[in-house]
């Protein structure tokens, strides 16, 4: 496919893609909820919960494919009961949505990462998964890659996770719905920390997470104008549908082991208290 390409039009639609670094928040986003707390400087986002508000920023364009990667570094200390998130959902009850969900904790005990994949308006796709690393004392890269086979959800560039393309199953898959990418902070002592146990210790607010250096290259869909399919359809020929990225390499594939053996603390494809019938796509 690509590689058949004479060279100049291979560069030319590079040129269509979108690499943004280091800019300022409003080059790509504007808030979510909860303005008065977002604090920006630079390519530095700061969210902040406290008793009255959480907060949320969203990209003012919206993505079909690519990768999106976003530096962050969580709230520190006592971060039980919050919940960070960093994002892309559609719009609408039949949305799509691929979650980073980072559920805060009591001083000294682990973080855990969440996601979750929603099609078509349904989720209840979770992973939980702890960390190599302590996730409150320097910023690391959190990256979705997702083209037409798979979405592969990245720490550092060591994947996490994978959904894979099972359409062949009867299992729906993300592949129409341009996705905006968000951040977000906020209170989810209900559920969040040690089963909810663990509820928010509001004299420790604001719990404050911060965001930066957010890069972006994917097939970019501006609100109005655009139609997806001849924006962003197979017939165009984007570097995420390249054959050596329909799946892992083996060393990603090593790794995203390395992840499970040792971080994955749930899964909901094993979860047979939970479903009576397992999940379509967890069957292989
Ligand atoms: C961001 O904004 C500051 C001032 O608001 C400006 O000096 C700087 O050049 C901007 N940076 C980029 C990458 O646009
Ligand atoms: C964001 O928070 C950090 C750490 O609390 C602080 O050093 C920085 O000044 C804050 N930036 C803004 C723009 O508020
Ligand atoms: C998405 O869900 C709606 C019902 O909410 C259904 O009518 C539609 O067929 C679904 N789409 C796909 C691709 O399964
Ligand atoms: C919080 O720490 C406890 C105790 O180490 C652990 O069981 C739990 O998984 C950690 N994470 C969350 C989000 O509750
Ligand atoms: C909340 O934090 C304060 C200050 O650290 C502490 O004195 C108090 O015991 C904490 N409350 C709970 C319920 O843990």
């Amino acid at each position: 496919m690509a590689q058949q390409c004479p060279l100049t039009f291979v560069m030319s639609l590079a040129m269509l893609l979108n690499v943004a670094f280091s800019a300022n928040f409003s080059d790509f986003f504007q808030p979510l909820w909860a303005p008065d707390h977002i604090a920006t400087e630079g390519d530095h986002i700061n969210l902040s919960l406290d008793t009255v508000s959480g907060c949320g920023f969203e990209s003012r364009s919206k993505y079909l494919f690519g990768k999106a990667s976003m530096q962050i570094k969580l709230v520190e200390g006592d971060s039980a009961g919050t919940v960070t998130a960093f994002y892309m959902s559609s719009e609408g009850p039949n949305h799509d949505e691929l979650d980073f969900e980072f559920l805060g904790n009591v001083s000294g005990e682990p973080y855990l990462v969440q996601t979750n994949v929603y099609v078509n308006g349904s989720g209840n796709r979770e992973q939980r998964h702890s960390l190599w690393f302590d996730p409150t004392l320097d910023f690391h890269t959190y990256s979705l890659f997702w083209n037409r086979r798979y979405i592969v959800f990245l720490v550092d560039g060591i994947p996490m996770r994978v959904f894979a393309n099972k359409e062949e199953n009867g299992v729906v898959y993300p592949k129409s719905q341009a996705m905006s990418i968000r951040g977000s902070v906020w209170n989810a002592d209900d559920w969040a920390t040690q089963g909810g146990r663990v509820r928010t210790n509001w004299s420790h607010s604001p719990f404050v997470s911060t965001f930066r250096s957010f890069e972006i290259d994917a097939c970019e869909l501006s609100p109005e104008t655009d139609d997806v399919e001849a924006k962003c359809g197979v017939s165009r020929q984007f570097w995420w549908d390249k054959p050596s990225l329909r799946e892992l390499n083996r060393h990603q594939s090593h790794q995203l082991k390395w992840v499970r053996r040792k971080h994955l603390v749930y899964d909901y494809c094993k979860d047979v208290a939970r479903f009576t019938e397992l999940p379509r796509e967890c069957i292989n």
